[in-house]
């Protein structure tokens, strides 16, 4: 029997060279809205904890150091009202690693199963993470809110389940899950409850992030069992460079991965140890960048409405989700490179029914954002 050999289908953001070369000819300077990274410089007090310890010389824990995983329990603590015992907690080399290798990790775990379930509109790693351990990936449909539709899960996939995603607030959609339904479901079929919650201190308190108040929910606050949250640094300090994030839950499934991943040598770096713990025992600055994101979505949204693509702020996230109605997300990607050199992320990349959609990252300072009104007023004349 001849074996396929994996080829890696080209990476998203990659298929968006020609037209970045397109925007450049027109416009000299491009300004990207199409990844999600953040342009905002982290506090100085996080830098500064890079340097000083002693941290750089030995091999940093691969679970992480206990002080780090005391920072994330109590940031779970204060911040979302969750109990979290440090020996539930493990560090994780920023959440991407963690979502491409679950599926590889859980199937050492349950030999007998191969199916990742993701939400049919999602982050690409998702299912990206299945192909890569050579599991089906079985996307599940979305409900009217944008949260996962459980009843739609084919009792078979269920059964050869290793885990479901769930990501609230969601990127690229911005809509909230019903994590408590979600970790329900997972409870009642055996199937573990992978929740990505690396959005979640950008949680916006009403349907349309009309105000900014909101705290969010972790599937933690219904109980650790059968349930892992990740969360991440990247975002919310804006350290997508430093590489630090944790996952934490389900007191069996934690120990597992914490296990399997330090035969793996993962680890965060001890000096990124140290500025994590400094960033999470602080939330004053995650306030200031709620404060930007609110802003710049806002006005980008105003930007896109005077081009005839109406953008409602999300529930949660800094990406405009944009329905472009008969028009297909590459064109309108195409459009607004040219026009106004800005580059978008077109719909496809989350899922084949959103091909209509583009992403919008309200990820470039607010220069930027006046350079991109001041392209638009030319058009518009
Ligand atoms: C939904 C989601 N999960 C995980 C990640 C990975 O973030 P990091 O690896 O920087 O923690 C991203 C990054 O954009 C994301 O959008």
């Amino acid at each position: 029997m001849t074996v396929e050999p994996f080829v890696p289908p080209p990476y998203p953001h990659d298929r968006l060279k020609p037209i970045i070369e397109s925007a450049r000819a027109a416009h000299g300077e491009v300004i990207d809205l199409s990844i999600g990274t953040p342009c905002d410089p982290p506090p100085s007090a996080v830098l500064d904890a890079l340097y000083s310890g002693d941290a750089a010389k030995s091999y940093p824990p691969s679970v992480g150091t206990v002080a780090f995983r005391e920072a994330a329990s109590g940031w779970f603590a204060r911040r979302l009202g969750a109990k979290v015992p440090v020996e539930q907690i493990g560090a994780c080399v920023g959440t991407k690693e963690l979502v491409a290798g679950v599926p590889h990790w859980l199937r050492l775990r349950q030999p007998d199963r191969d199916t990742v379930l993701y939400p049919a509109i999602s982050y690409p790693t998702y299912a990206m993470g299945a192909q890569l351990a050579g599991c089906r990936a079985v996307s599940v449909p979305l409900d009217q809110r944008g949260g996962l539709d459980l009843e739609a899960i084919d009792a078979g996939d269920a059964d050869r389940a290793l885990c479901l995603w769930s990501n609230s607030p969601s990127n690229p959609t911005g809509a909230l899950d019903d994590l408590g339904a979600v970790a329900k479901w997972g409870r009642s079929h055996g199937v573990p409850v992978f929740s990505d919650e690396c959005y979640i201190d950008f949680t916006w308190s009403d349907r349309r992030g009309g105000s900014n108040d909101a705290s969010g929910e972790s599937v933690l606050n219904h109980g650790t069992d059968g349930v892992v949250a990740l969360n991440s640094l990247s975002k919310r300090s804006n350290l997508a460079g430093l590489r630090v994030g944790f996952y934490a839950g389900d007191a069996e499934i934690v120990h597992f991965l914490n296990e399997v991943r330090k035969h793996s040598g993962l680890m965060v770096p001890g000096p990124a140890q140290l500025a994590g713990i400094v960033a999470l025992e602080d939330q004053s600055h995650v306030e200031m960048q709620r404060e930007r994101y609110l802003k710049r979505m806002r006005r980008l949204a105003a930007v896109l409405s005077d081009r005839g693509l109406e953008a409602n702020l999300p529930e949660g996230g800094f990406y405009l989700w944009i329905d472009c109605g008969e028009r297909d997300g590459w064109s309108v990607t195409d459009e607004l490179a040219r026009e106004l050199g800005v580059i978008v992320s077109p719909g496809d990349f989350y899922g084949h029914s959103v091909a209509n959609f583009v992403r919008v990252a309200a990820v470039q300072p607010d220069d930027l954002i006046d350079e991109i009104e001041r392209r638009q007023r030319g058009v518009s004349g």
